[in-house]
């Protein structure tokens, strides 16, 4: 009896050790699939991230600002200085972009007249356009500002003026313009995060 009951136990010992066949195909066939749809996901991913690198427009990523002078008036000539300018606003394709507050137009770091600016937002993936008029209470440049501008008139290079528009809630914009404007498109301007520290408290969040 005792025999028996050990055989069997035995038996049943030994079934337990062998694997089940059954379920070692599941698993491998289980395995497989995982390969598989890891595989298709991979390239489903692979392909969706190269189309969108293809047809993403990387140059309009982030927005481009640019000055023109359409008009000057004042620095050869014995009437007020005076400007007229153009701001172009591309938003690019990412936040709107908003300007507005006071222009200064410099000639070689010195302030030659100011101008507000209106108020514009431009809605993401869009472009606009904002018209500047600068003037000052003076006439003519001061003699040194004028002999350099002579200079550079006269190397047949182009005379560039740099417009700054400043705004409390905006960004701070450098913009460097040709005087004589319409030659080509201008550079972009130079675009910064204007911070009061003043009392101590960074007031970056007012963008
Ligand atoms: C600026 O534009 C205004 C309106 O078009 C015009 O009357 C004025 O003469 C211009 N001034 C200059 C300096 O171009
Ligand atoms: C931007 O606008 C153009 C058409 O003006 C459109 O084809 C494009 O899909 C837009 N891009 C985004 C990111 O909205």
């Amino acid at each position: 009896e005792t025999t028996t009951m050990e055989e069997k136990l035995l038996a049943d010992e030994s079934d337990k050790h062998l694997p089940p066949p059954c379920r070692l195909y599941e698993g491998t066939l289980a395995d497989f699939v995982f390969a598989i749809v890891t595989a298709a996901l991979f390239i489903d991913v692979t392909v969706l991230t190269l189309y969108d690198l293809k047809t993403t427009d990387f140059s309009r990523l982030l927005p481009e600002l640019s000055a023109v002078v359409d008009g000057a008036a004042g620095l050869d000539s014995r009437v007020p200085r005076a400007f007229n300018l153009t701001l172009s606003i591309d938003s690019g394709i990412r936040d709107e972009q908003c300007v507005g507050g006071e222009a200064v137009v410099l000639y070689r770091g010195v302030p030659l007249a100011t101008g507000a600016v209106q108020e514009l937002c431009v809605p993401v993936n869009s472009t606009g356009q904002v018209a500047i008029f600068a003037a000052s209470g003076g006439v003519g440049l001061p003699t040194e500002l004028a002999e350099q501008m002579a200079d550079e008139k006269r190397d047949g290079g182009a005379v560039w003026l740099e417009v700054r528009v400043i705004s409390v809630k905006h960004r701070l914009l450098t913009c460097t313009a040709s005087l004589h404007g319409g030659a080509g498109p201008q550079p972009p301007c130079d675009s910064r995060l204007l911070r009061d520290e003043s009392d101590g408290v960074e007031k970056a969040s007012v963008y």
